[in-house]
């Protein structure tokens, strides 16, 4: 018997964002770079907004690369500066908003003044089940493989886990993401036809949309070109049209 695809479902569940655009947009006003990553902010707020207000599940954005590391120090720190304020200063409305924020990425390469406000926040909003939030920090989709490798291989080697008994739904429970379904819809601004390394495994078929919006420009009609553009393709995953 031939399988067809279930019929498309208009919403996306869960929406991951490539922020980009934040560097182009000072320079076009002739500020530095990180005044066009607080400009960023509004944007991020609009986003998540939106969210919220559609019942999206999870929203996943890409604040820092593991790349981003090798910028120079003025704008990692001014970066980092901005996060930091932002989880204090945003953690109320969040709250308000019913959203459960969780941080992916390498902390250990983040200060501990940092990695204890994650904590903070992370623990305020954890009972909360409106929208999951992740914030990729300090990630790469690279790391999260390989992070969740070392961690199989090493139960491996105690004994706790066969070889054999990998597969898709073990590995992916050790990724960054575990326990979320894969997104549906992957938007990147800042006019980059590219993945830069974000969540290389569970964007296998998730619907790409990229935009030339600067992000810091991103607004709620850019929001709506996406989403429209989500309910207009016929996902297939691999079998056929009915
Ligand atoms: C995205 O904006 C934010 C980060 C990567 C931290 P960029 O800073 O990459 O902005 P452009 O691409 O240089 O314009
Ligand atoms: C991707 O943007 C990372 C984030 C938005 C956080 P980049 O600006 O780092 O990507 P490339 O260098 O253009 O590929
Ligand atoms: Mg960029």
């Amino acid at each position: 018997m031939t399988s067809v695809v279930s019929p498309q479902i208009d919403l996306p569940q869960h929406i991951a964002v490539v922020m980009d655009g934040n560097g182009r947009w000072a320079k076009a006003r002739g500020k530095a770079r990180s005044s066009g990553h607080k400009a960023g902010l509004k944007a991020v707020r609009l986003c998540i907004q939106e969210c919220v207000k559609r019942s999206v599940g999870a929203l996943t954005l890409f604040a820092f690369s593991s790349e981003n590391w090798q910028r120079s120090e003025i704008e990692v720190v001014a970066i980092m500066g901005l996060f930091f304020n932002s989880l204090e200063s945003e953690i109320k409305k969040l709250n308000t908003n019913n959203v459960r924020i969780r941080i992916i990425g390498n902390r250990q390469r983040l200060t501990l003044k940092l990695q204890q406000r994650i904590a903070q926040a992370e623990a305020r909003t954890a009972e909360n089940t409106g929208l999951n939030l992740q914030i990729a920090v300090s990630y790469g989709g690279r790391w999260d493989v390989v992070e969740a490798t070392r961690v199989l291989a090493s139960r491996c080697v105690s004994g706790d886990l066969r070889a054999d008994d990998i597969d898709e739904v073990i590995f992916s429970k050790n990724l960054q993401l575990a326990g979320l379904s894969d997104p549906d819809l992957f938007i990147r601004t800042g006019g980059e036809r590219r993945i830069s390394n974000f969540l290389l495994w569970n964007i296998a078929y998730t619907e790409l949309h990229f935009s030339d919006v600067l992000w810091p420009d991103f607004a709620i009609s850019d929001f709506d070109l996406a989403m429209n553009s989500f309910s207009s393709r016929q996902r297939r995953f691999g079998l056929v049209s009915p």
